[in-house]
């Protein structure tokens, strides 16, 4: 028998049967692939958060929470596990990067890991990599053309974010173009959404950055030098470790740190080009670009969910998640709940309450956020300090294909000739 239809049809008519059930049984659905959701997540979040706050996708059969209140909590619910979210038949190059990092670990193996790579990411040693990140700014802010429309995404915001963690990890400047064509090319591979192509190429450049993290592993512990690497392999942490361990969690820092970063410095540009009065206060003051990227943590979130699994049948805000079931953690969803922060899409740099979930809570709490706060800042005070006169080319920016990192695929601005 002719089969009736082929099997991109099918896959269709079973996302629509799927997503009329999810409406029918809650009066909301969930669909991150919709074109219209990645150009304007916040009327489904809100209407997630109004009818279902703890939602039942049929269409990705998983749970997804959307309040801050419950999200909070279950970040911190120990019935929800990381680990247990891994798939182990994969064990591709690119799977063992990501279920060796301290994101899909849990306890014991997660605490000896963080508390690794700990040592290196605190507030104290972000801020004494200032200097060094704001030359790295300034030298790019001073390249970029004037009088004419130009991607500050591709020619400011990414090189500096590729170079600052080279520059903050201290790896050589004559190996550095391999790790972040490297780590380049693995990171768009994290997102559940990717090509086959870029799969490949993941996969193809995972083994030789982890060959080579290993090597400068091996040379820092038998000769160390002035990095941060050298300073972290001897620590009294680093002997729980091999130094293969080490090399993965290394590899993690330089994967899960870049577009994370590269999103949240353009998303906080973004809110600022948008909000001229938001803009006026930052310029008057540059005490406030710390809250300005606060705010464009909280607006943008640039990671926008994560997820977690049920160790045992758990009944969580009336609803029953069975033990095995996944759930999303709706991170830009919690951060727009108008019931934590008031009018929450406005970006407002006084707001003064950086409690927000953009960078997680609980064990996994992002172990990057000093560093990341910090490459935010210097980037951001660079561009507004460099150029009085810098304006969006565009009111309308687009989203790439992604689910898990909302990252713009460009943010076209002009800035003034003779700026
Ligand atoms: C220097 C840049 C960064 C580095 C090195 C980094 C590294 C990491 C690592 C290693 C973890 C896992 C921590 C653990 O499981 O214990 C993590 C978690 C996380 N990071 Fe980052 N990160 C960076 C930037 C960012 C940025 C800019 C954001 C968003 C504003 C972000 C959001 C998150 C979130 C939400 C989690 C928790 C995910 C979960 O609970 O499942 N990170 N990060």
């Amino acid at each position: 028998m002719r089969r009736l239809l082929n099997g991109r049809q099918a896959r269709r008519l079973r996302r629509r049967t799927a997503l009329a059930a999810e409406q029918l049984r809650s009066d909301a659905v969930y669909n991150p692939f919709a074109r219209t959701f990645r150009a304007c997540p916040f009327t489904t979040y809100q209407e997630l958060r109004e009818r279902d706050p703890v939602h039942w996708s049929r269409l990705l059969d998983r749970w997804i929470v959307t309040r801050y209140d419950d999200l909070s909590e279950l970040l911190h619910d120990r019935r929800f596990a990381s680990r247990a979210t891994l798939r182990r038949k994969r064990s591709s190059p690119l799977a063992q990067i990501v279920n060796r990092s301290p994101l899909r670990l849990d306890a014991p193996d997660h605490a000896r890991i963080k508390s690794f790579l700990n040592r290196g990411f605190t507030p104290a040693r972000a801020d004494a990599a200032r200097p060094a990140l704001g030359a790295l700014a300034a030298r790019l802010a001073e390249g970029l053309p004037r009088g004419e429309p130009c991607d500050l995404m591709a020619e400011f915001v990414s090189p500096f974010v590729r170079g600052a963690m080279a520059e903050f990890l201290g790896i050589p400047e004559a190996r550095r173009a391999s790790f972040v064509g490297w780590s380049g090319a693995v990171a768009p591979a994290l997102d559940p959404i990717r090509g086959g192509k870029t799969l490949r190429r993941a996969n193809e450049a995972a083994p030789e950055l982890i060959a080579c993290l290993r090597q400068l592993v091996e040379e820092r512990l038998g000769t160390p030098g002035e990095d941060l690497i050298s300073e972290l392999v001897h620590t009294p942490e680093a002997a729980a470790l091999t130094p293969e361990e080490m090399a993965y969690a290394l590899a993690f820092l330089l994967v899960g740190g870049t577009d994370t970063t590269i999103a949240l410095i353009t998303g906080t540009v973004q809110q600022l080009l948008m909000n001229p009065d938001q803009l006026a206060l930052v310029r008057a003051d540059a005490g406030l670009v710390a809250n300005a990227v606060e705010e464009g943590a909280r607006v943008s979130s640039p990671v926008h969910l994560s997820d977690r699994r049920a160790l045992e049948d758990v009944t969580f805000r009336g609803r029953k998640i069975r033990r095995g079931q996944k759930v999303l953690t709706g991170f830009l969803a919690a951060n727009t709940d108008p019931l934590r922060f008031p009018d929450p899409l406005r970006f407002d740099v006084t707001r003064g309450d950086s409690r927000h979930l953009a960078f997680g809570q609980g064990p996994h709490y992002c172990l990057g956020a000093p560093v990341a706060r910090v490459e935010a800042a210097v980037a951001v005070g660079a561009l507004l300090t460099r150029y009085p006169d810098i304006r969006l080319a565009t009111d309308r920016v687009a989203y790439d294909r992604t689910v898990v990192v909302r990252l713009p695929a460009s943010l076209p601005v002009v800035i003034a000739e003779g700026g």
